[in-house]
């Protein structure tokens, strides 16, 4: 297959059909809240940087988005993604010293959690009596650990959790958050890490009640989600640091599909996985070539993000230090 066959999947969207998909997604609910949780939050890190320490901020996006397919949505269509990525991503920014903005999808893995059971409130706990819960001590460490770390990171002011669902509250809350973080230069980063849907039912085209299967088949056709890299490096973030990902599970294509991804959206690295093999290494794909990174498993509980957030965070050092203030 040569590249020509990708041209499909990478490609260029006018601003008119970005403009349109925004104009016809239903509005967030919450839109003033998220803007001024925005606005704290990357203002008490402007304000540290005043104190002399320039704080660096990342916003991580995480898990995949759904496709609704009734305005009162009962069926939807959903992109694979656990969430595993950002939230283990999430702890290695925190603790290399970043402020993380995590957007991530309601339900998928959170920071901190991953050595809890996944039906932590169940296993973890004990309830002797109605006045008295108690937990296992056999989690007990462990409980201790993440709701230690998570309260330290939200109260610190260091981590902003930002949930969506839907492609329509993902891009939206995205570009909110890109045009909050416009004044951090060159000390902002995107790690854009979720599963984005590619094909949608605009909202007008959709039905408000539950289809029916008395009606027989479904027919449906999709619309294509507007690529929102390009406008998103040339508008949203024109100074921020930014990564994508590309995620394929044919490895004959991977590279040269993040390659492409890299030179079309002017990417600074785009981040590319083979599904099965995601956890144990990933490519890290740049204008001056490839890097594979691999999990140290010589090292118990030993993750891929670990090293892959080491290089990010030099190559962020180095385009800190070289971009016009
Ligand atoms: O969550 P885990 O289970 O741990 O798995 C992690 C992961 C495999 C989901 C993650 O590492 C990953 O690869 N995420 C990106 C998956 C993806 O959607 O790739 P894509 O080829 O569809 O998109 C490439 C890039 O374009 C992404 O950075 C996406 O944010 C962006 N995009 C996609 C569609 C669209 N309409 N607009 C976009 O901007």
């Amino acid at each position: 297959m040569d590249a020509s066959n990708f041209s499909d999947d990478i490609q260029e969207t006018s601003n008119s059909e970005i403009e349109a998909f925004f104009c016809s997604a239903p509005p967030l609910k919450d839109a003033a809240e998220i803007k001024m949780k925005l606005k704290d939050f990357v203002g008490r890190q402007s304000l540290h940087s005043e104190s002399g320490k320039a704080t660096r901020v990342v916003c991580v996006t995480s898990g995949g988005t759904t496709v609704p397919l009734e305005q009162r949505c009962v069926r939807y269509i959903d992109n694979f993604s656990s969430g595993h990525r950002g939230a283990a991503s999430t702890e290695y920014f925190l603790k290399a010293g970043y402020a993380v903005i995590f957007l991530y999808r309601r339900g998928t893995c959170q920071p901190f959690c991953s050595s809890l059971p996944d039906d932590p409130l169940l296993n973890c706990f004990d309830c002797p009596d109605m006045r008295n819960v108690q937990v296992q001590p056999s989690y007990a460490e462990d409980v201790v650990n993440a709701v230690g770390r998570h309260q330290a990171a939200i109260t610190g002011g260091t981590l902003l959790k930002l949930p969506f669902t839907t492609i329509f509250e993902y891009l939206q809350i995205l570009k909110e958050t890109a045009v909050s973080m416009k004044d951090l230069g060159s000390n902002a980063m995107f790690y854009l890490a979720a599963a984005v849907s590619d094909f949608y039912v605009p909202w007008e085209t959709m039905t408000e009640h539950k289809i029916q299967s008395r009606s027989g088949p479904l027919d449906l056709r999709l619309a294509q989600v507007p690529k929102m890299l390009s406008v998103f490096r040339k508008d949203w973030a024109p100074r921020a640091f930014c990564i994508s990902f590309k995620l394929e599970t044919d490895t004959r294509i991977l590279l040269e599909k993040a390659d492409m991804a890299l030179r079309r959206y002017n990417m600074h690295m785009v981040v590319a996985n083979e599904l099965s093999t995601r956890k144990e290494e990933v490519v890290i794909v740049t204008a001056s070539g490839s890097k594979i990174v691999r999990r140290d498993m010589t090292k118990a509980g030993g993750e891929v993000e670990e090293p892959l957030i080491e290089v990010i965070v030099s190559e962020h050092s180095i385009y800190i230090e070289t971009s016009t203030p």
